[in-house]
C-alpha cells in the first residue's frame, strides 16, 4: 500500500521533471559540443511534379489571403512509398553489408553505405505539431534560394537533400538551389555533379566552385552572393526537408523582411539514416564559454505549438533571412575565419539593429550530426578564438569581459581591423548588447550566470566507515562511480576533486557529468550522466549534522560497500558509518540554507 504511492509519487515528480527538462533534451545531446565545420545540420517521383496544387485558383482573385500551400498529391505520393529507409526508417544492413560499410564511414563521419542503400526520394515521417495540417499562410510568399555549402559530402546524401528541397516545396516559392563547393576533393563533386544537376534539375540548381578552400563561412557567403530570389534559406548539406518546410519559414518573412526564421532540426541518425525528432523546440542560448545551449519554451509560447516563437539565437546552419536584410547587416563579418561564432555574431546583429529571430515549429528540416569529424579544418591556430573574439568586441559591449573571464587568452588575441563591422553598428543604429540581454534572452543569466556560482561544498568526498574517497576516474557518460585510496594519502591517481555545485548536483569538479540515480531500490545504483542543471535524478543534499547525502527524489542516502568499493543509494540510516561522509570545503552558511529548501 505505502509502496504504491511512493511509486505514484515518484512517477508524478518524474514526470513533472522529465515535462520540465523536455527542452533541454537538445543540450543532453549536443550542449557541450562546439560544431565542427559542415556538421553544425519505390516509386520514384519526376521533381516538382504536382507542385502546388490548386495554386491558381487560390491566387486567381488578387487578394492577400492566408492559404493552405500543403501539395497534397506529393504528400500522398510520399505516403504510398515502401522500401529501405522509406517512411524516414532506420535501415538495416546485413551482416555482409556491414562488413563493407568502413571505407564510406572514414570519408564521412556517417554511415553513407547505409545512404547509399536509400531512394534518392525517400519519404520521411510528417512528425510536425498535428496543428501545422491546418495552419494556412499568404497566398503571396516572397521566393527562396537555397544555399548549401558543403565539403567532399558524400553523393546521395547531397542528392538526397537536393531531391528533398525540391520536392516538397511549392515551385514558384523555389527560385533556385545553390550547392556552393568549398573545394572538395572528391571527383565526382566536379563535372559529374554539375552534369547531374543540369541534366535533372535544368535551371534550378546551379553549382558553384570555390577556387580554394575557404571554410564554411566564407563558402555561405559566396553562395548567397550568386543568389537572386527574395529570400536565402542556408542548409547543410547532409539534410532532408519535411513535408511543406517552405512556407513556414517565408510567411514571418512576408510581414516583415527584418525577421529570420529557423526551422526545427531533426535528427536523421548517423548510423542508419532513421529520421526522428530531437525535442519539440526550445529557445537558443549560450554559455560564457560560447557553447551553444537551450533555454525552455516561455508559457505563452506553449500555448500555441504551432506559432514562431522568439529565439536569442540560432543554432548555426539553417535558416532564411530576407536577401536584403542579409546585406544591409553585412552579411557574416568576413573577417570570421573557418567556422565559429558566426551563428552569434548574426543573431547579435540581428537583434540589436532591428530584426528578429523566430524558430517556426511547423518546418522541420532533419540534419544527420556526424559521428565524429572526417577531414581537418583548414584553420590556422586558434581561428574560432579569434572569430570569438571579434564578435565580442563588436557586439557585446562589456559583457564581452564575461568570455574573457572564462576564456583568459582571449585577451591577448589580437581580432583584426574592426572598423567595418563597427561601421554596420552605427549605420544602422544598432541596441547595446544589455538591451539584448535584458529584453530578448532575459532569462538566460539565471540559467547559465557569467560569474558561477561557489560550490556549496567540494574537494574528496571521504568515507568515514572504508577511510576512502568517491573516485570518478575521469569517467563519461554512462560510467558507474567506486570508491578508492584518497589521492590525498596515497599520491595516486584518479578523479576525486568533487563539488555539490551551485546546480545542487555532485559532479567532478570543472566537468559537466553528474551522480545521478534513477531508481529508489535498495542499493540504487550511481552513473554519471550528463548534468542538466534541473534537480530530479540529480539533486543532493548534504547533512552537515549527519553527515549524510541525501538524494531527495528517492529518500535515500548515499552509501558504499567497504569491501567491493561500490558506490549506491540505501535507506538513510544515521548510525551506519557507511552513510558518513567527509568533505574537504563545506560552506557551511550555504549549505544550512538548502538542507532547510523543501525537497
Ligand atoms: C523570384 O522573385 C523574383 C522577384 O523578386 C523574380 O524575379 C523571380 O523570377 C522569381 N523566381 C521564380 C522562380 O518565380
Ligand atoms: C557561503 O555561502 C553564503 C550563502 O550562500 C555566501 O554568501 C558566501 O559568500 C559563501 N562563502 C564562501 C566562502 O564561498
Amino acid at each position: 500500500m505505502r509502496r504504491n504511492s511512493v511509486t505514484l509519487i515518484k512517477f508524478l515528480v518524474a514526470a513533472v521533471i522529465f515535462l520540465a527538462a523536455g527542452p533541454f533534451a537538445m543540450k543532453f545531446l549536443f550542449g557541450n559540443k562546439r560544431a565542427d565545420e559542415y556538421v553544425d545540420a519505390g516509386l520514384p517521383m519526376a521533381p516538382n511534379e504536382g507542385g502546388f496544387h490548386g495554386k491558381e485558383h487560390k491566387r486567381s482573385s488578387g487578394e492577400l489571403q492566408k492559404v493552405d500551400w500543403h501539395d497534397h498529391k506529393q504528400i500522398a505520393a510520399d505516403e504510398a512509398r515502401v522500401g529501405p529507409g522509406e517512411q524516414g526508417a532506420a535501415v538495416i544492413l546485413s551482416p555482409e553489408e556491414e562488413a563493407k560499410k568502413d571505407d564510406l564511414y572514414k570519408v564521412n563521419g556517417f554511415n553513407a553505405f547505409a545512404s547509399d542503400k536509400i531512394s534518392l526520394q525517400r519519404s520521411i515521417k510528417d512528425i510536425r505539431h498535428p496543428d501545422c495540417k491546418a495552419k494556412k499562410y499568404w497566398n503571396k510568399l516572397p521566393n527562396c534560394s537555397i544555399v548549401v555549402p558543403f565539403h567532399n559530402e558524400h553523393w546521395t546524401t547531397l542528392l538526397r537533400l537536393t531531391y528533398s528541397v525540391i520536392n516538397r516545396a511549392p515551385k514558384e516559392l523555389l527560385h533556385e538551389v545553390i550547392l556552393v563547393d568549398d573545394f572538395s576533393t572528391k571527383p565526382f563533386l566536379k563535372e559529374e555533379l554539375d552534369n547531374y544537376m543540369k541534366e535533372h534539375f535544368p535551371g534550378r540548381v546551379k553549382v558553384v566552385h570555390a577556387e580554394r578552400r575557404e571554410g564554411l563561412i566564407r563558402t555561405r557567403i559566396l553562395g548567397a552572393k550568386h543568389a537572386t530570389g527574395d529570400v536565402i534559406l542556408f542548409l547543410d548539406s547532409h539534410v532532408e526537408a519535411n513535408v511543406n518546410y517552405l512556407p513556414p519559414l517565408l510567411d514571418p518573412i512576408a510581414e516583415d523582411y527584418r525577421t529570420v526564421v529557423c526551422p526545427f532540426i531533426d535528427v536523421i541518425d548517423y548510423e542508419n539514416f532513421n529520421y526522428r525528432a530531437q525535442d519539440e523546440g526550445a529557445r537558443g542560448a549560450f554559455d560564457w564559454e560560447f557553447f551553444y545551449k537551450r533555454l525552455p519554451l516561455l508559457p505563452e509560447d506553449l500555448l500555441h505549438p504551432a506559432e514562431p516563437f522568439n529565439s536569442p539565437v540560432m543554432a548555426g546552419g539553417l535558416f532564411a533571412i530576407s536577401r536584403k536584410w542579409f546585406w544591409e547587416l553585412g552579411g557574416y563579418d568576413p573577417g570570421l575565419d573557418i567556422w565559429g561564432g558566426e551563428q552569434y555574431e548574426l543573431s547579435f546583429k540581428i537583434w540589436q539593429c532591428g530584426g528578429k529571430m523566430v524558430d517556426a515549429p511547423c518546418s522541420r528540416i532533419g540534419h544527420i550530426y556526424r559521428k565524429f569529424a572526417p577531414f581537418p579544418n583548414p584553420g590556422v591556430g586558434d581561428f574560432v578564438g579569434r572569430n570569438y573574439k571579434r564578435v565580442a568586441e563588436v557586439w557585446m559591449d562589456e559583457y564581452a569581459e564575461y568570455l574573457y573571464q572564462h576564456r583568459p587568452h582571449y585577451r591577448s588575441i589580437q581580432p583584426g581591423d574592426l572598423t567595418e563591422q563597427k561601421a554596420v553598428r552605427t549605420r544602422l543604429s544598432c541596441k547595446p548588447f544589455k538591451w539584448f540581454m535584458e529584453e530578448i534572452a532575459f532569462d538566460l543569466v539565471k540559467v547559465y550566470p557569467p560569474v558561477e556560482p561557489k560550490p556549496f561544498a567540494s574537494g574528496e568526498f571521504r568515507n568515514r566507515d572504508a577511510d576512502m574517497c568517491i573516485d570518478t576516474k575521469y569517467g563519461h557518460e554512462g560510467s558507474n562511480v567506486h570508491l578508492d585510496k584518497c589521492i590525498s594519502d596515497s599520491n595516486g591517481g584518479g578523479e576525486q576533486n568533487l563539488e555539490l555545485s551551485w546546480h545542487k548536483d555532485i559532479r567532478p569538479s570543472k566537468r559537466t557529468v553528474c551522480f545521478d540515480v534513477s531508481t529508489s531500490v535498495a542499493k540504487a545504483p550511481v552513473i554519471l550522466y550528463n548534468c542538466h542543471g534541473m534537480g530530479g535524478n540529480q539533486r543532493f543534499k548534504f547533512n552537515i549534522n549527519t553527515q549524510q547525502i541525501y538524494h531527495p527524489i528517492s529518500n535515500q542516502c548515499l552509501d558504499c560497500d567497504t569491501g567491493s568499493h561500490e558506490l549506491f543509494m540505501n535507506p538513510c540510516d544515521e548510525h551506519k558509518k557507511t552513510q558518513q561522509w567527509i568533505i574537504t570545503n563545506v560552506n557551511q552558511t550555504a549549505i544550512k540554507i538548502e538542507w532547510d529548501l523543501p525537497k
